[in-house]
């Protein structure tokens, strides 16, 4: 029997939370597998305890707060995804335990969300990122041809990081530039007609 401030979740047909309440469930199997995470498979013990920050980082403050501002309700599980990937670049293991823990979500459920969006990412993202808007402008302005050369120049496709991690290569539908269409986000700064000259320079000297 639970404590009064102890919920235990049932993968399965029993417990508070039906598989239905869960999307994230039938995904578990895979998610653990392909991160190595070991979630006992009967029982999931959810606290209503809040458990402490992964670190003394501070960015990890930021991320509580955002849960704060909403009660910790399971409800802003996306919204502090967010939080967490805009300050830390991408999801890991300890934070979407964190998260899960702290609104009292399954683990399933976090790694389901994280794993539903295209937005959100599980790899830590290269020292270096180059984004192709591959929106209706860029697209007609040859935004697919330069996708093109920036993934023969890097020698990896949309969406993976150079093996040696010094650059991701990444896409959008339109990042609001489209007057200077084909547009493409150097670290973080936006760049308007782009040309291959210009691509494969740019890409050169980021070479380490
Ligand atoms: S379509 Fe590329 S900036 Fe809008």
């Amino acid at each position: 029997m639970a404590s009064k401030n102890t919920r235990t979740f049932s993968y399965g047909t029993t417990g508070d939370i039906s598989t239905e309440e869960c999307p994230g469930f039938e995904l578990e199997e895979s998610f653990r597998s392909i991160l190595g995470i070991t979630v006992p498979h009967e029982t999931m013990p959810i606290t209503s305890k809040k458990p402490p920050l992964p670190s003394s980082d501070k960015r990890w403050r930021i991320v509580a707060g955002t849960m704060r501002r909403h009660g910790f309700a399971r409800e802003a599980l996306i919204e502090t995804l967010h939080t967490v990937q805009e300050y830390f670049g991408y999801l890991d293991k300890p934070s979407l335990k964190f998260v899960a823990a702290s609104l009292r979500v399954p683990l399933s459920q976090a790694y389901g969300v994280a794993t539903f969006y295209h937005f959100f990412t599980l790899k830590p993202p290269g020292k270096h990122t180059c984004l192709v808007c591959l929106g209706t402008a860029c697209y007609i302005k040859g935004a697919g041809q330069l996708l093109a050369a920036a993934e023969a120049s890097l020698n990896v496709k949309a969406g993976e990081t150079t093996v040696d991690g010094n650059v991701s290569l990444v896409t959008a539908r339109c990042i609001g530039s489209c007057s200077m269409a084909p547009a493409f986000i150097f670290d973080g700064e936006t760049a308007g007609n782009v040309n291959e000259t210009f691509l494969r320079a740019k890409l050169e000297g980021w070479k380490v």
